[in-house]
Parts: structure tokens; C-alpha cells; sequence
């Protein structure tokens, strides 16, 4: 196993270009399967999850070919089987999100259940209440979920809560289905809105992505796309971050402001003086950090995918600071070990109370999901000492070499091979 080893107290600098969007890259590869032929996709980030997609994407009969510098290349005219199998859907929970496209375009899909993971029980039954809706017939057995329909229809789906997969999973669907589909209640994060702005490139006709009420009225067919994948808005947040903590002076290229806002407006209640620069945003932290009391919401609101780097931050900041997770039911895994690098946090159910700040010191740290592990990369940076951070494919499932990226701007940080 790999681990990072971070040497504390480099101030960043310099600038950093953020990569693709993860979270857009892995609905829009799935959406390939929503046609045959040769799609290409550029910016495509270089990290565990995206290679998991297109693994699973091959074991479905597709060619995949990567190009350097983050192009990829799918062609699904020999998609010829509908199973994701077990053993990739538990590496990555996101794989669920070719259920609609073989369902819409195949009729028929079986993909093992997701299971739960480090942040939650992340349940799948507000994507199969909308496939049923659209007439599709749901088998749940052996821990796999079997879809068949001859052609879906449209259909008037409400979400119970904001789902951001969900959604996509079911605009995918909807695009293929006979008829018009209205979701409501629907996920408005900015992938949601690119994943549209590429079907309807495909030849689908799906209005009102980004807001909470999206209309789509299938087609018979869509055609093969090129594609550039919009920058990832909880990478550069993360490096924002990093370059606060660490009161640095850093440019973020390429990352837009309007998948920011929530992010930038606590960033600048804490202190931290954020301008739009250069098609991107530079960070500079001079004074003292503030406290901030932050609530997860789903888009337009503060994201959950930056709770944990922001707990970092709160631990810097004079006074203290609430944070409230409501998306998921345990994403505090990071807090134990930020307290053993010396971090004053009480947890109190789905609140965490932080008081600062605290002097950190370096220590061995275990790393348990994606965005924790980015939380302890960054409390590294500003602790005392060294920081050995274990089990470090957390960290690269999600980010595409945020080591790197750190290193560049004057961080002291170089992966080992871990005795584990
Ligand atoms: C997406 O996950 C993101 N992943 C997550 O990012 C992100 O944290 C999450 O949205 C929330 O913004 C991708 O886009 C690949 P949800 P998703 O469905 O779609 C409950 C990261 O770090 N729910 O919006 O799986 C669910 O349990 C990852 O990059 C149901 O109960 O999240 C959760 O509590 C982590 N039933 C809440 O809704 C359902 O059918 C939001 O989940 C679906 C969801």
C-alpha cells in the first residue's frame, strides 16, 4: 500500500491547474452506452474511479483507448453484455449510473446492488422507483438489481430527497424512453447540468437541467459525442482550501466561480481574500483565519464533498466553528484521527463543534474515503512535523495526483511504500 508523507509548514505559492471533473467525467462516460459508436471525451482526469469506469465500460463489451493528456476514447457499436459485476460496483458506487443508459437502450441491465460505504448506507431505491415509474420491471435478488423493459416510457417522477446520481441515472434513461418525462425535485449540482448539455449534444431533448424541475422528451435514437469535461469544482476547492490553511498565495486555473459560490462565500467569512483572476481565482491568507459555521446542502448550498477540508480549516481559525453534515449519515471518519493530530473537535451526532486554533502535530493517519483522506493531507501541511497518511488509493480514487499538484506550489510531500 502507498502512503503520502507530508513535512508541515510550507506557506503555498505559485500556480496550479485544477483537472477534470470527476463527477462529471463518470455519468458522461456511462452515457456512451446510450449509443453505438466512437465518442470522445477530453480533460478526462487520470484517477482511480474514472479507470474503474472504463474497465467497467470494457467488461461490457465497449473499446476504450486513452489518449495522453486526458482523452478518452469510447466505442460502444460492441456493447454486447449488461452486468456490472460485484466486485468493480463495490470499488465504486458511482458504476450504478449505467443502469439507465443498458436499460434504456438495451432493455435490460443487472448491476450489483452498491452496498454502502465509509460515509453511508447510499441506497439506490429512488433510482429504481423512477425506472418503474417509466415501466421498467425491478428484480432485487442475490445482491444485484435486474431491470427489463422493451422500451421505457415517459413518466412524472418526484424525488423524496435531492439525488444527484438518481437524477442522472434517470435523465439518461428518460432521453431514450417514448414520451415526456418531468423530474422533479431534481439534483441542480453543475454535473447534473453538464451530463445535459452533453445528451442534448447526443440529439436528446432534456430542458431545464440545473434547476429542480427537468423535462425530457425521448428519442428514438442519439449519436456519439466529443467532449471536453468542465473542471473539478470540489479539486479546486480542496486546493483553495490548501492554500489557506497554509496562508499562501496561490492562482487556481480554470475553475469556474458560479461552482463555487457557497465555497468562496465561507472562504471570505473566514478571512481569506478570494479574487477572480486569469480565468480562475487567486487565494491569498494574510490575517488571522475566522471561524465559520457551515451546513451541507445540495448545489447551490455548501457541499458535503468539502466538509472534511473545511474541518481543517475551522481547526486554524480563532474561536469556534459548527459544521453540520446533512447529506450523510457518517462522514466524520476524518475527525479521530485530525484529534490525534491535535485537533479540538466535539462531535455531537450529525454537529461537529471545533475550537481553534489548535496547534497540529505531524502523526501516522489512516485515510478511510475520499474527501477524509484530502483532510488529512491538508492538516498535514500545516502541522508540526511529519504526517504519514495510510491507505493513500482513498485519496486517488477521487483526485488526479493532488500530491503533485501540492508538491508544485512548495509543499514538502512524497509518497512512500507503506510497510502495510
Ligand atoms: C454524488 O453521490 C457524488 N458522487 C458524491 O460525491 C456527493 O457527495 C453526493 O452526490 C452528494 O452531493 C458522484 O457524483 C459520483 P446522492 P450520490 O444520491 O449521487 C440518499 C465524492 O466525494 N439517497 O446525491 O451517490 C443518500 O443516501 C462523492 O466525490 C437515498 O436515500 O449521492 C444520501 O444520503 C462522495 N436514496 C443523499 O440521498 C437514493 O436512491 C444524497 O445522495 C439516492 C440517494
Amino acid at each position: 500500500m502507498q502512503n503520502i508523507v507530508i513535512k508541515g509548514g510550507a506557506r503555498l505559492s505559485g500556480e496550479v491547474r485544477v483537472s477534470g471533473s470527476k463527477n462529471a467525467a463518470l455519468p458522461i462516460l456511462a452515457s456512451s452506452l446510450l449509443c453505438s459508436g466512437r465518442s470522445i471525451y477530453r480533460n478526462v482526469p487520470a484517477l482511480g474511479d474514472v479507470r474503474t469506469m472504463q474497465r467497467l465500460l470494457g467488461d461490457l463489451g465497449a473499446k476504450i483507448t486513452t489518449r495522453p493528456a486526458g482523452t478518452t476514447i469510447v466505442d460502444t457499436s460492441t456493447v454486447d453484455n449488461v452486468e456490472a459485476p460485484y466486485d468493480l460496483v463495490k470499488t465504486m458506487r458511482a458504476s450504478v449510473v449505467v443502469l439507465g443508459p443498458l436499460t434504456a437502450r438495451h432493455g435490460r441491465a443487472r448491476v450489483s446492488l452498491p452496498g454502502g460505504c465509509a460515509i453511508g448506507a447510499r441506497p439506490i431505491d429512488q433510482h429504481l422507483k423512477g425506472l418503474a415509474a417509466m415501466g421498467a420491471k425491478i428484480e432485487l435478488a442475490h445482491g444485484y438489481v435486474t431491470t427489463r423493459a422493451r422500451r421505457l416510457h415517459g413518466a412524472t417522477i418526484a424525488f423524496d430527497m435531492v439525488t444527484v446520481t438518481g437524477t442522472e441515472n434517470l435523465m439518461m434513461a428518460a432521453a431514450l424512453a417514448d414520451g415526456h418525462t418531468t423530474l422533479e425535485n431534481a439534483a441542480r449540482e453543475p454535473e447534473v447540468e453538464e451530463l445535459a448539455r452533453v445528451l442534448n449534444k447526443m440529439g436528446a431533448r432534456i430542458r431545464g437541467a440545473g434547476t429542480h424541475l427537468i423535462t425530457i422528451d425521448g428519442v428514438e435514437e442519439l449519436h456519439p459525442v466529443e467532449h471536453a469535461i468542465i473542471p473539478d469544482r470540489i479539486e479546486a476547492g480542496t486546493l483553495l482550501v490548501a492554500a489557506a490553511v497554509t496562508r499562501g498565495n496561490v492562482l487556481v486555473r480554470d475553475c469556474l466561480l458560479e461552482h463555487l459560490e457557497a465555497v468562496v462565500a465561507k472562504l471570505r467569512a473566514a478571512g481569506v481574500d478570494v479574487t477572480p483572476e486569469d480565468g480562475g481565482l487567486r487565494v491569498r491568507a494574510k490575517a488571522d483565519l475566522k471561524p465559520v459555521d457551515i451546513s451541507t446542502q445540495p448545489f447551490p448550498g455548501f457541499p458535503t464533498d468539502m466538509q472534511a477540508q473545511f474541518m481543517v480549516l475551522a481547526t486554524r481559525a480563532k474561536g469556534q466553528s459548527v459544521l453540520i453534515e446533512t447529506i450523510f449519515e457518517n462522514r466524520f471518519m476524518h475527525v479521530p484521527e485530525l484529534q490525534r493530530m491535535g485537533a479540538d473537535i466535539q462531535v455531537e451526532g450529525r454537529t461537529v463543534i471545533v475550537r481553534g486554533p489548535t496547534k497540529l502535530t505531524g502523526a501516522q493517519v489512516m485515510a478511510t474515503d475520499l474527501r477524509a483522506s484530502a483532510s488529512l493531507v491538508l492538516a498535514g501541511l500545516v502541522a508540526e512535523g511529519k504526517t504519514e497518511v495510510r491507505r493513500i488509493y482513498h485519496l486517488d480514487r477521487g483526485y488526479d495526483r493532488l500530491d503533485k499538484k501540492l508538491r508544485a506550489l512548495g509543499a514538502d510531500v512524497r509518497r512512500s511504500k507503506g510497510g502495510l
